[in-house]
């Protein structure tokens, strides 16, 4: 008889320290056959780092490598078209195990939901397989945590941007809010500091980078005399909202 088919979780991490990953994505990890993850080679990558404590020898691994992109700028169809037929390998590679029973537990830095790899997964077995998806602290909320900055207050608006946007649009956005986080910083980091400057906003931001991890940083962005920002950083902007 066929083996009734196995289970896809997305586990959310939180944004780094093993403590803040939520009691029910400890569980699933430990009781998953086995355990998935995004990376770049050589390196395992982040998410395997949060969950290597709880990785045991019977777990089977599955690492989701990416493919080298540097070779075409992000707005080339060439990019899109590598990334697209990527996903479609890491689905069939989870699939199989699927299909065989066994359950999978691919899990994500933050909330898998949140600009999450886990995605395109989700988009393409959630319709054959049962998926569920259990959520995690999110990046930016470990970061104004650990910065000990409440980041809305009263009616405050907050827009959360990719600093990969065109850097007119970005300080267009951030001339209209109140409150900012602003994600994927990396080689991105000069442009937008420079759209942070023109929005008036830059005295007010504070740059994170690892947050919640073991080499955090943590430094308003007016002490930060570098142009250098790992891809695992972001700025925030507190609003300045109703102070009771
Ligand atoms: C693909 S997104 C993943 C977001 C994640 N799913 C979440 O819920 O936060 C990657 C971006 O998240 C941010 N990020 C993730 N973890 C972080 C951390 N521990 N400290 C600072 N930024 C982090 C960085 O801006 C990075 O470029």
């Amino acid at each position: 008889m066929k083996p009734a088919a196995g289970i896809l979780y997305g586990v959310g991490l939180g944004p780094g320290d093993p403590e803040l990953m939520t009691l029910k994505a400890a569980r699933l990890l430990s009781q998953a056959d086995v355990v998935s993850y995004f990376c770049k080679a050589p390196q395992k990558g982040h998410a395997y780092t949060i969950v290597s404590t709880i990785i045991r020898d019977d777990h089977k691994q599955l690492p989701l490598v990416y493919p080298v992109t540097t070779q075409y700028p992000v707005d080339d169809p060439r990019y899109e078209t590598q990334l697209h037929d990527f996903y479609e390998e890491a689905a069939q590679a989870i699939a199989q195990y699927l299909k065989k029973g066994e359950n999978v537990a691919l899990v994500a830095v933050g909330d898998p939901f949140f600009y999450g790899s886990f995605m395109h997964m989700y988009h393409r077995l959630s319709g054959k397989f049962t998926c569920e998806v259990i959520p995690g602290i999110t990046s930016m909320s470990g970061c104004w945590t650990n910065a000990r900055t409440p980041i809305t207050w009263g009616d405050d608006v907050l827009t959360v941007l990719p600093g990969t946007m065109d850097k007119q649009q970005l300080t267009k956005r951030l001339k209209n809010t109140d409150a900012a986080v602003i994600m994927k910083l990396g080689s991105n980091f000069p442009a937008v500091r420079e759209a942070l400057m023109v929005a008036g906003l830059h005295d007010r931001a504070i740059y994170i980078e690892y947050g919640t991890m073991a080499n955090e940083r943590i430094l308003p962005l007016s002490q930060k005399t570098d142009d250098e920002a790992p891809y695992f950083s972001l700025i925030i902007v507190a609003g300045q909202g109703r102070r009771l």
